[in-house]
C-alpha cells in the first residue's frame, strides 16, 4: 500500500516550492513544526500544520508516529556515474603520494582503467554491482538519482551502460535520471582524432540512444586536454538538436571558460565549477543555470572547493551532488556531503539543505515533481533520528536517516515495512 500518514513530526521540513532556488531565498526552508504529512497513492495529498484535523480514514492509510523527528523530502542527488566495472584503488595511493588526477588520467589510467573494465564487465555483472550502490544511497536518504554513462566511450558499451540503468530504474525502488555521457574522455583508439571522436558520438551513437530512450540528458568532460570549448559546443548543441537536456562538466581542474559555455547553451546544469570564473558564475545565474557543486570530489582530489558563497551571493541556483564515481570521488557519502558543504565551502545548514533537495531536483529538471514536500510531489521523504535538520551538517559523518519512504512505501533498514 503507498498510503501514508506521516503524524506530528517535530519539524516538516518542506523546502517548499516548484522550481530552483536562488541567493537569500535558499535559506527559508518552509518549516512546519508538529505537523503531519499525508500520502495518497504515492502523492503528497496534505500537509497539515499542528491541531489540524486529519481528512482521510486512518483505516486506509499507514501510519507513522514522528514525534522528536525531523521529516525532509528525499534527498536529490543529481550528479553520479554510478555504473561501473572495477575499481581505481591503485591510482588512489598514487595520489596520495603525489601524482595529480589529470597525469594519471594522461598517463592511460583515470576515466580509461574504469572504460576498460567495464567493457569487460556483462550487464549482469554491471547491474550486479550497481543495485549494491542503489541500495547504499537509498539508506543514505538519497530517493532519487541521476547517472550517466561515460565509462564505454564505445557504442556497444555506452549503450549497455544506460540499459542497465533502465533496468534499474524498473527493478529498483529508486528513481533514476538517465545522461549519455559518450565525450567523458577519448578513447586510445581515436587519440589524437578527438574531432573524429565527437563526430562519432553525434552521429553513430547519440541518435541510437535518442531513439532507444535511454537517456533524458547528454553531458561532457569540458576540461584541459580532454574536450575543448569548441568540441563541447557542438556536442552539446547536436545533443540539444535530438532532444536531449544539457549538462556539462565545467571548470573542474583549470579555469577553462565552462561555465560561459554552460550560460551560453543555456545547459540544465554545470558541475564541478571549481575554477569558475567571476564572469561565468554571474553568466549561469542570469541564464538560469544550475550550478552543481561537487565537495566530495574536490576533497578527494585534495583541491580547493568550489566558490559557493560567490555563486549565492550572485543569485545562482546552487545544488549539491556526490559525485559518486571510481576514481575522483568514490563516495556516495550524503553525512560527509553535508559536513563538506557547511564547514569548507560556508554553506549554512539551510543552504545545504536546499541545495541537496528542491535545487538538486532542478537540476535535473524534477522541481515540479520532486525535492520539496508540496502537495501533488511524489511522496518520496526521510524521517531523521534528530529533531532537526540542522543535525545533517552537525553530527559530521554520520547517517541519522532512520526511515526512508519512496512513492509513499516506508523502507527501514532497506526492507519495506509493511504495516497492515
Ligand atoms: O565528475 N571529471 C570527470 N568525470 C568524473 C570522474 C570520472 C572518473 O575519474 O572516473 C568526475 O569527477
Ligand atoms: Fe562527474
Amino acid at each position: 500500500m503507498n498510503n501514508l500518514i506521516i503524524k506530528n513530526a517535530a519539524q516538516i521540513v518542506t523546502c517548499s516550492g516548484f522550481a530552483g532556488k536562488r541567493g537569500k531565498e535558499m535559506n527559508d526552508l518552509h518549516v512546519i513544526e508538529n505537523g503531519t504529512v499525508i500520502v495518497t497513492d504515492g502523492i503528497i495529498s496534505h500537509v497539515l500544520k499542528q491541531g489540524e484535523t486529519i481528512p482521510v480514514n486512518e483505516a486506509d492509510y499507514n501510519v507513522i508516529s514522528a514525534e522528536g523527528k525531523a521529516l525532509l523530502p528525499g534527498f536529490v542527488d543529481p550528479h553520479t556515474h554510478f555504473v561501473f566495472g572495477g575499481y581505481r584503488e591503485e591510482e588512489f595511493s598514487w595520489r596520495m603520494r603525489g601524482d595529480s588526477y589529470m597525469d594519471i588520467m594522461n598517463r592511460g589510467g583515470g576515466i580509461m582503467n574504469t572504460t576498460r573494465s567495464t567493457r569487460e564487465a556483462s550487464e549482469e555483472e554491471l547491474f550486479a554491482a550497481g543495485k549494491q550502490r542503489l541500495d547504499a544511497m537509498m539508506q543514505l536518504g538519497i530517493t532519487t538519482v541521476e547517472g550517466k554513462s561515460g565509462y564505454g566511450l564505445d557504442k556497444e558499451t555506452e549503450l549497455k551502460q544506460l540499459r542497465v540503468m533502465r533496468r534499474l530504474n524498473n527493478e529498483h525502488p529508486m528513481d533514476i535520471v538517465s545522461t549519455f555521457m559518450g565525450a567523458h574522455a577519448t578513447p586510445a583508439e581515436w587519440k589524437g582524432r578527438e574531432d573524429a571522436f565527437i563526430d562519432f558520438n553525434i552521429h553513430e551513437v547519440m541518435p541510437i540512444v535518442a531513439q532507444e530512450k535511454l537517456a533524458e540528458c547528454a553531458d561532457i568532460f569540458c576540461e584541459n586536454n580532454v574536450f575543448t570549448i569548441e568540441q563541447s559546443r557542438r556536442y552539446l548543441t547536436a545533443a540539444r538538436e535530438l532532444g536531449f537536456k544539457l549538462k556539462i562538466h565545467a571548470d573542474e581542474i583549470v579555469q577553462f571558460g565552462g561555465a560561459e559555455l554552460a550560460a551560453e547553451l543555456k545547459c540544465l546544469s554545470a558541475d564541478h565549477l571549481l575554477q569558475a570564473s567571476d564572469a561565468g558564475i554571474r553568466a549561469m545565474a542570469d541564464a538560469g543555470v544550475v550550478a552543481t557543486l561537487l565537495p566530495l570530489t574536490a576533497f578527494s582530489l585534495r583541491e580547493e572547493f568550489a566558490r559557493a558563497r560567490t555563486m549565492i551571493e550572485n543569485n545562482c541556483i546552487v545544488a549539491l551532488a556526490t559525485d559518486l564515481n571510481p576514481g575522483s570521488s568514490f563516495t556516495a557519502s550524503v553525512p560527509l556531503l553535508f559536513a563538506l558543504a557547511c564547514i569548507y565551502m560556508k554553506m549554512s545548514p539551510e543552504e545545504a539543505v536546499t541545495a541537496f533537495t528542491i535545487n538538486s531536483a532542478a537540476a535535473i529538471d524534477r522541481a515540479d515533481k520532486i525535492g520539496s514536500i508540496d502537495v501533488g510531489k511524489q511522496g518520496d521523504m526521510v524521517l531523521l533520528q534528530f529533531p532537526s535538520y540542522k543535525f545533517l551538517p552537525y553530527h559530521v559523518g554520520m547517517n541519522i536517516v532512520e526511515t526512508v519512504i519512496k512513492h509513499g512505501r516506508v523502507y527501514q533498514n532497506l526492507k519495506l515495512k509493511t504495516h497492515n
